[in-house]
């Protein structure tokens, strides 16, 4: 069983065993009481972790929760517009921080999975909002991890970068803040039923997950502006075909790997992409959704014609284990 951030068990909460009403209640409490009179803040990404902690904190804290949508330059088309907006109509305030500049130049030459997510932990907790914290003297941060993201970090399955009390990194000392968790006892599930409990809309309790490293996530090697925008457009055209279908995940990875193709006769040394479009309950275990072949070519005939520079496009067809479901 994992352990939290006072070296205790976390007990999970099993989405059956969960009361909304009253889990809502109580962390509403722990969060007021904690934080008394000072102000928190949190980084929002639209997901249904970070939206139902933005939800709860306001709920305890109002205005003194501080909201901020950091734009990382890896986000999908359009996401940070939306997601901003959307909150904002739900009368949270949230302030987008451009900081694609930042996070490109932390990931400049590096290729590995791991060093990848720590240059964006990196980047995001000491570079961009440790200025924002430390400028700002708040120091309390309300971040959503959950109960999978500890348990597969401290099983060394793959670290979450959101995941850092429990590899022993002492928050306080190293960023100047202490991080708040109220959803590290679920999983998913549950915090779906949590969000809609706080009335949040459906195209965020019913939102498929996206990882915190975000399109950095999906493309092999070096995660570069380029690179990130033939990912983003491969995305936006599987999300358009694929997501009517309702899979918990499906999105496009660019490869590192060229391979030759060939374009109005000519000879193209080009890109590849590989779809994933997955059935899952909640990540730990996963199976590649059977689509109709016919989906597949329109697939390809897609991301072939309208993202400049692919030449192949393929369906990865393992199941999670021993596949992951991101490809880093
Ligand atoms: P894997 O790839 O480990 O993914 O089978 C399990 C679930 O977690 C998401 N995922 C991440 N989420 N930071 C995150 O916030 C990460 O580094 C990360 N890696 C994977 C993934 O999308 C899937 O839902």
């Amino acid at each position: 069983m994992p352990r939290g951030d006072s070296g205790m068990k976390i007990q999970e909460i099993k989405e059956e065993d969960l009361n909304p009403e009253e889990f809502i209640e109580q962390k509403v409490w722990e969060i007021s009481s904690t934080v008394g009179d000072h102000e928190a803040i949190n980084a929002l990404s639209g997901g249904v972790d970070s939206s139902v902690v933005t939800a709860l904190g306001h709920k305890a804290l109002g205005d003194r929760l501080k909201t901020y949508f950091i734009d990382n330059g890896l986000m999908r088309d359009g996401e940070p517009e939306r997601v901003a907006s959307l909150f904002e109509g739900l009368g949270v305030h949230v302030e987008v921080v451009d900081a694609k500049e930042r996070f490109f130049e932390a990931l400049r030459g590096v290729r590995d999975p791991e060093d990848k997510r720590e240059a964006i932990t990196r980047a995001f907790y000491r570079d961009v909002f440790g200025d924002l914290v430390r400028r700002s003297g708040i120091r309390y941060l309300l971040q959503g991890t959950n109960y999978t993201d500890v348990e597969e970090t401290v099983a060394g399955i793959k670290r979450q970068h959101n995941v850092l009390e429990q590899l022993g990194i002492d928050t306080e000392r190293r960023y100047g803040y202490k991080v708040l968790e109220p959803l590290i006892q679920l999983r998913k599930p549950a915090i779906r039923k949590l969000a809609r409990a706080l009335g949040l809309p459906e195209e965020i309790w019913g939102r498929p997950p996206f990882p915190g490293p975000a399109l950095a996530a999906r493309v092999i090697g070096e995660a570069t502006p380029e690179r990130i925008e033939i990912v983003r457009r491969a995305t936006r055209i599987v999300e358009e075909e694929l997501s009517g279908l309702r899979p918990f995940q499906c999105f496009a990875i660019l490869h590192e790997d060229r391979v030759t193709g060939m374009r109005a006769g000519r000879r193209e040394y080009g890109w590849q992409i590989e779809v994933r479009c997955w059935d899952s309950e909640d990540a730990t275990t996963a199976s590649p959704t059977r689509l109709p072949y016919e989906t597949l070519l329109r697939l390809a005939d897609r991301i072939t014609g309208e993202v400049p520079g692919v030449v192949s496009v393929t369906y990865n067809i393992t199941k999670k284990p021993p596949s992951t479901i991101e490809a880093v």
